[in-house]
């Protein structure tokens, strides 16, 4: 009955880096391109293209540090390979929040997780910082620079010079397009969405061509203002995972809590399950579930039976964004752990007909190679490599997960601790890899 599920080793683990506050306790220096140094092994010389990456780069200005690790400044390291070498550029993200903070060398705007500057009656019309630090969405002429909060920033793709916004000749101003946009393995159309806010939250759902146009835009009535980072595409059907999270508007608006303390976790609500027609926009079902909090999602696809298959890194409450936060101080207190979880829907209810938790070890930012064998690849995640101490640590190895066809144990009913244990002791590292 059952598919299989096992955890492939893949090459021994290294510990973990403990000295990682170091490197988000200075600003990261931005460099023009330089050739890397191979330390160990060689490029393959088949391996050519670009390797781009985004995250928080700057958290501190004249000794203030901001209030959450998403708040840094955005940049971008872009790794070129050819003929057997790599060549590397690193920029900042050139917004208008960051160059004028740059230019009056303090903050001077609120984000997701810090206040605005300045008296408490005037925080109430300050303006909010694009960090542009989420991740990148690379187009075939530019490179965006993603945030979940606002709209793209355009980057070249060589130099790394920031152009500005980006509309995708379709973004109005208050119509952000969040950051982990997803492509159609057949298709090539890019899918993404944005939170709007308001007395209730407005889901807009947009369609790309190849070249990043939108094409298609809808939006779908929410409850509230949840916080939704994250969403599945399968085959023919976009997947939301609505978490109990809303925002206490008030304050937020008013200044007196930063958006990320405004955010209240709410388990009697459940999490929603939202099931939206891929083609059309239309809902084709809402559900609900257990409540649960994630952030990312891994492979999403439709099986032979018609159903929707997921993956999801599942939290038992929001205290990860505690710890996130506390991230950007350097020192972790708060204890959270995410677990892959592999979730079975019916389309056409939105009803959960099975799920499993594939890894139960703490886990995050599953990631599928691009490729239309969805159902047989690999997931790539962040994990603790075995044997750490990981009490204040952020993850430090790399885990591949295989699905298989020839076994059944996850599937099992009233599957055994000891079953579980015994695939994830199979669980190795393929690298050390400090940071997310
Ligand atoms: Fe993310």
């Amino acid at each position: 009955m059952g598919r299989v599920v096992a955890i492939d080793t893949v090459m021994t683990a290294v510990p973990t880096n403990p000295s990682w506050a170091g490197a988000i306790a200075t600003p990261a220096s931005e460099f023009p391109r330089s050739a890397l140094a191979i330390l160990a092994g060689a490029i393959p010389t088949e391996l050519q293209g670009s390797l781009y990456r985004n995250g928080p780069a700057r958290l501190e200005r004249q000794g203030q540090r901001v209030g959450h690790w998403f708040d840094g400044d955005g940049a971008i390291l872009a790794v070129q390979f050819a003929a057997g070498e790599a060549q590397a550029t690193y920029r900042y993200v050139q917004s208008a929040g960051y160059g004028a903070e740059s230019a009056a060398d303090q903050f001077l705007y609120g984000s997701y997780g810090s206040l605005p500057p300045g008296p408490i009656w005037q925080r109430w019309q300050a303006q909010f910082k694009n960090a542009a630090n989420t991740s990148v969405l690379a187009l075939p002429d530019r490179l965006l620079a993603l945030w979940e909060g606002g709209m793209p920033h355009h980057l070249d793709l060589h130099t790394l010079d920031t152009a500005g916004i980006d509309t995708l000749d379709s973004l109005a101003a208050n119509e952000p397009y969040s950051a982990h946009p997803k492509r159609h393995p057949q298709t090539g159309h890019i899918f993404n969405f944005g939170v709007m806010p308001g007395a209730n939250a407005t889901l807009n759902c947009y369609r790309s061509g190849p070249d990043g146009r939108i094409e298609k835009k809808s939006g779908i009535d929410l409850n509230g203002i949840p916080l939704i980072h994250d969403f599945v595409l399968a085959d023919r059907y976009l997947v939301f995972c609505v978490p109990p999270v809303r925002l206490n508007a008030l304050p937020a608006v008013l200044g007196l809590r930063s958006f990320s303390d405004a955010l209240i976790w709410q388990p009697r609500h459940g999490t929603q399950l939202l099931v939206v027609d891929a083609d059309t926009f239309e809902v084709v079902s809402w559900g609900e579930t257990d409540a649960w909090f994630q952030w990312h999602f891994g492979r999403g696809y439709v099986d032979s039976y018609g159903d929707i298959v997921l993956e999801v890194v599942r939290y038992e409450d929001f205290a990860t964004n505690q710890y996130l936060k506390e991230v950007a101080s350097g020192a972790t207190q708060t204890l959270v752990q995410g677990q892959l979880w592999r979730i079975r829907l019916n389309p056409q209810t939105a009803a959960i007909r099975d799920q499993v938790c594939l890894i139960s070890q703490s886990c995050e930012f599953p990631v599928v190679p691009p490729t239309t064998e969805l159902e047989t690849a690999a997931t790539y995640l962040s994990i603790h490599a075995p044997g750490v101490d990981t009490t204040g640590e952020l993850f430090g190895a790399i885990a591949a997960l295989t699905p298989k066809r020839t076994a059944s144990l996850l599937r099992m009913p009233g599957l055994s601790a000891i079953h579980r244990s015994r695939c994830l002791h199979r669980t190795q590292t393929i690298r050390n890899k400090a940071g997310c």
